[in-house]
């Protein structure tokens, strides 16, 4: 494994192995238990995006490995004034052990990945989002002690939170429907790819534009905000078509009883989900974002270790 781009290139033994390490990691964490697993290593996170969790969980997540996280905003290195993806890679494996980015397009990551000669880890593109989503898998484990044959409904728009969803559900074998407008559901080409993943395990995918139907009988319910990083152009319009897809006590009910809420984070109270909802009983949203530096510190201990 040398870079962690997409769930989709790895096996569900290799995310599985991430997933217990993580839990590993979190014990020891807990315990008190030091683990300088990248002792001297050195890890360049390149932003050219908000971030709170990301940053956060990155930045402790290295520091409780012993290494060094460095950031790099693109207001400030050159990158955000035009040098390549191609030179940006090539100088920073002199000086890193691994980079982690946060970008808008998913080929700049692809880019920097194939000729930077260290790992790389994509922490958000417009296309995809796989830290989160193994911060996720783990959530769901830890709350209902299986993966395989659970099933999850993302309700909203099909961005890049709903396109990893679906390679995490087809690589682990958890059933996955998506339940978001016409015209905004997932990327064909993810779609094609996680049909490849759910074929193997044996878990099944439904993409429909209809929420009730999408959230039926789910034990792991999810949403994501309706105005993604960079759509901000869009949000009135958004806001309004998306409004029959908000998660609220309505739609839960069509869940199981013993559903779990889960959203990435930022949420937008009153938009894509209500706050009886998110501060409802069923809501695991802060274990989730806790989560996020358990499995990443897993990642990068597999990849930097
Ligand atoms: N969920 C998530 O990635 O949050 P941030 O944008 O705050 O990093
Ligand atoms: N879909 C959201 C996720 C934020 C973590 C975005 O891309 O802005």
């Amino acid at each position: 494994m040398k870079d962690f781009i997409s769930l989709h290139d790895h096996s569900p033994e290799e995310i599985q192995a991430l997933l217990e390490l993580a839990i590993k990691l979190k014990a020891e964490q807990k315990a008190g238990i030091p683990h300088p697993i990248l002792k001297g290593k050195t890890l360049g996170m390149i932003f050219t995006k908000s971030s709170t969790r990301t940053r956060v969980s990155f930045e402790v997540g290295m520091v409780q490995l012993g290494g060094y996280p460095m950031f790099l905003s693109s207001n400030d290195i050159q990158l955000g004034r035009g040098e390549t993806i191609y030179d940006t890679a090539k100088v920073l494996e002199r000086f890193l052990d691994g980079i982690m980015i946060r970008t808008f397009a998913h080929q700049d990551v692809l880019d920097l990945a194939e000729h930077a000669d260290i790992p790389v880890i994509n922490a958000l593109t417009d296309l995809l989002h796989p830290c989160q989503v193994l911060a996720d898998l783990l959530t769901i484990y830890e709350h209902k002690h299986t993966l395989k044959g659970l099933k999850l409904a993302y309700i909203g728009d099909g961005n890049n939170m709903a396109n990893s969803l679906m390679f995490g559900c087809g690589k682990m074998g958890l059933d996955c429907a998506i339940g978001a407008p016409a015209n905004y559901s997932c990327d064909a080409e993810v779609v094609a790819q996680a049909k490849e993943d759910f074929a193997k395990s044996g878990a099944n995918l439904l993409l429909t534009t209809d929420p009730v139907e999408a959230i039926k009988n789910a034990d792991v319910v999810y949403t994501d905000t309706w105005v993604s990083m960079g759509m901000e152009a869009e949000k009135a319009e958004r806001q309004k078509l998306f409004m029959p897809y908000q998660v609220n006590k309505e739609l839960m009910a069509n869940a199981k009883e013993d559903a779990i809420f889960l959203h990435c984070l930022p949420a937008y109270r009153g938009y894509e989900v209500t706050a009886d909802v998110i501060d409802g009983k069923q809501s695991v949203i802060f274990d989730e974002a806790e989560n996020r530096l358990h499995a990443q510190k897993a990642v990068m201990a597999t990849l930097m270790g």
